[in-house]
């Protein structure tokens, strides 16, 4: 069963509870919120303040994704804010099994975010380990809502499915960036559980009409 999450980046900034109740309302499970420093990713974006204010209006999982360098300084924050899970990148820490291991020891799943130019080898060795539950592969460039889906991604969400698969492991692929009605289809073949959408959930007037394009188009029903 793929679950949709909806990024909130994508939302009007002014019109924010609106955008998490519409979720709410429409039953998306998961809440995608993006943390951005301004120097990993070239834009700067909800603090933990933002979804603290922002938990009580959603029911479902909260997921928050930390573009930004050294996330080890905010994960307990965003823990109290009301984070269920806390995806670092790859490409902005070291020590990763160690920051794995804090987010899962704050009580939350832990995510590992891959960059379109990163290779998924890199993740191998802790998706072996075990200290992954969630691999977020970007398929955009991270920073804005309403980027290109980048096709060749495709490719990695295939390998990532195929290792799971061959070794039994348990983590969810999630995808985050340039989701439509359009792509979805090929990327949840690919393998993915989980799809995250900014701009395809927030980009017109009613986010339940284009989750349930989006959820057709998932189910193959145009
Ligand atoms: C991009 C962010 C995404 C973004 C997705 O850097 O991580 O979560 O909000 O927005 P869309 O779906 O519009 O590409
Ligand atoms: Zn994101």
């Amino acid at each position: 069963m793929v679950r949709l999450a909806a990024s909130v980046l994508g939302a009007d900034p002014l019109r924010l509870a609106d955008a998490v109740k519409a979720a709410d309302d429409y039953g998306i499970p998961v809440l995608h919120i993006d943390a951005m420093d301004g120097n990993f990713a070239p834009n700067i974006a909800f603090g933990p303040d933002t979804v603290k204010a922002m938990r009580p209006l959603f029911k479902g999982f909260f997921d928050v994704h930390l573009m930004l360098l050294h996330p080890e300084l905010y994960l307990e924050r965003y823990a109290a804010a009301g984070a269920d899970g806390m995806t670092v990148h790859l490409e902005t820490t070291t020590h990763h099994l160690r920051r794995l291991a804090t987010i899962r020891q704050l009580g939350c799943r832990a995510g590992l975010a891959i960059n379109p130019g990163t290779p998924l080898e890199a993740a191998l060795e802790l998706l072996r380990l075990e200290a992954v539950d969630t691999l977020l592969v970007m398929s955009v460039n991270p920073g804005f809502s309403g980027s290109s889906f980048i096709e060749a991604l495709l490719r990695k969400i295939e390998r990532a499915r195929a290792l799971r698969d061959e070794h039994g492991w348990s983590f969810d692929i999630a995808i985050d960036g340039g989701m439509n009605a359009s792509n979805v289809k090929a990327v949840v073949d690919a393998g993915v559980d989980i799809v995250v959408s900014g701009s395809g959930l927030y980009g017109g007037p009613s986010l339940a009409e284009r989750a349930a394009a989006l959820e057709r188009a998932i189910a193959n029903e145009g």
